[in-house]
């Protein structure tokens, strides 16, 4: 049985009454016109992992949950059914929608309860590679989430095929879960869960499984297509604790968007992709059968999927594709299209974000402060922003901020996502155009549950 322990943030806060801007900024949204309906029912459930069987919390059965795929500029209807035992939300990663249906539980919406459910309605205003998960304690690390595909109208259609790879890491069912693993990290200084090779890099939590799709290397997804086609890969990462490097074996892949917004493309042979970021590739097949491989950095154990092309015999599940240790892009060889680039133009309001704890005492937080949650009036409509991340501690976290897509450097990429490596720093810029209060904070499940969120609020 899972154990239903207390979420660590507290529950006492009140929901902001409505900022009638939110509204505002919904109507002024180009929409299509279409409304989609979804019904997602949070619930206990049995799943097969391709040989473990695990008890464990999804979305209507399946890890990951049933892709949600709509055109930008429609609106969603998504009613979201809780069988848990507890209370849920669902957050809608990446997309910049209307502060009152964000999912931040006692932020931007009171928490859903056990056995009651909820319609979220907004539109999906811009295109790309989302994804949707709880945001309510460690659920995500249960396997409650799902792909969500913004398709682009105005998408040259430059593929044949597309394949949409999630990436996980799987604490075991039996006897284990997330609640309980946190616990054991809080309670003793975080060294107590760290496997053998959990170095001081992503992770804290050691996992016994890894997953591409739902499933371990021993009995992979297979993706297929016909050689010479052009597929559009779009990889989103759900682990809560891991950083993975992906290859395809006996590929060259160009990067074209990162966490939904085009980039100018690069060519690489890997893409390392930290907790909560998502990368979109193409790839000309040829002809053949080939490893996908999703390393989990700094863990040395591998997540597999199978490329059809042609006939062969697939790869086993120890493949590694020399691919992995040729060229990883970074996000300075990244840089965003005209089309989506940022105006120059310098910050209004410059805030400093210093990521702060230790693995000792597991007390995370930002500028010092653990779960800083109280409403925070930073910035104004109309300012550009810049973020300035700054890690001095020896543990990864990527860095998220909700409901915009901000610009790293002056003409980087454009993420939602960043991640910010031990002793690093990363700025970013945002044109301050969705007012409310929005979470920011580390996607690393356990780092933010032990205290590395805090929010960023209009006046
Ligand atoms: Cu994907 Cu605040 O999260
Ligand atoms: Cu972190």
């Amino acid at each position: 049985m899972l154990s239903a322990c207390a979420p660590a943030v507290s529950t006492s806060r009140l929901v902001l009454p409505a900022d009638p801007r939110v509204g505002e900024v919904e109507a002024a949204r180009h929409g299509t016109g279409r409304t989609r309906s979804f019904t997602l029912t949070a619930t206990p459930s049995r799943v097969d992992l391709g040989g473990p069987i695990v008890d464990t919390w999804t979305y209507d059965g399946a890890v990951p949950g049933r892709e949600m795929r709509v055109a930008a500029g429609d609106t969603i209807e998504a009613r979201l059914v809780n069988r848990l035992p507890v209370d849920t939300s669902i957050h809608w990663h990446g997309l910049a929608l209307r502060n009152d249906m964000d999912g931040a539980p006692h932020l931007t919406q009171p928490p859903i309860a056990s056995t009651t459910d909820f319609t979220y309605r907004f539109t999906a205003a811009t295109p790309g590679t989302h994804w949707l998960h709880p945001h309510t304690g460690t659920q995500l690390d249960r396997g409650l989430y799902a792909p969500l595909i913004v398709e682009d109208p105005a998408d040259p259609g430059a593929h044949d095929a597309e394949w949409v790879v999630v990436l996980d890491d799987w604490i075991d069912g039996t006897g284990t879960d997330p609640d309980q693993v946190l616990a054991d990290l809080r309670g003793r200084g975080g060294h107590a869960m760290r496997g053998a090779g959990g170095r001081v890099l992503g992770g804290d939590v050691s996992y016994p499984h890894y997953l591409i799709n739902g499933r371990i290397a021993a009995a992979p997804t297979t993706f297929t297509a016909r050689p010479g086609q052009r597929v559009r890969i779009r990889f989103i990462n759900a682990g809560s604790d891991t950083a993975f490097r992906v290859a395809l074996g006996g590929h060259r892949m160009t990067v074209t968007h990162t966490d939904g917004y085009p980039i100018i493309p690069v060519d690489t042979d890997a893409v390392l992709i930290g907790m909560g970021e998502r990368y979109d590739v193409l790839v000309t097949l040829a002809d053949g059968v080939f490893p996908l491989v999703a390393v989990a950095e700094g863990k040395n154990a591998t997540a597999l999927a199978i490329a059809r092309t042609g006939a062969g015999a697939p790869p086993g599940p120890g493949s590694r594709p020399a691919e992995l240790t040729r060229v990883t892009i970074g996000y300075p060889d990244l840089s965003a299209t005209p089309a989506v680039a940022l105006p120059a133009k310098s910050p209004d309001v410059v805030h400093r974000v210093a990521l702060t704890g230790a693995m000792m005492g597991y007390e995370w937080g930002i500028n010092g402060r653990a779960n800083d949650l109280d409403a925070r009036s930073l910035v104004r409509e109309g300012q550009r922003v810049r973020l300035r991340f700054v890690n001095n501690t020896m543990m990864w976290h990527p860095m998220h901020l909700h409901g915009h897509t901000f610009q790293l450097g002056d003409s980087g990429p454009r993420k939602d996502t960043a991640v910010v490596l031990p002793g690093q720093s990363v700025d970013c810029v945002f044109d301050a155009d969705n007012p409310g209060q929005w979470m920011i904070h580390c996607h690393n499940t356990y780092h933010a549950e032990a205290g590395m969120m805090a929010v960023l609020g209009y006046q």
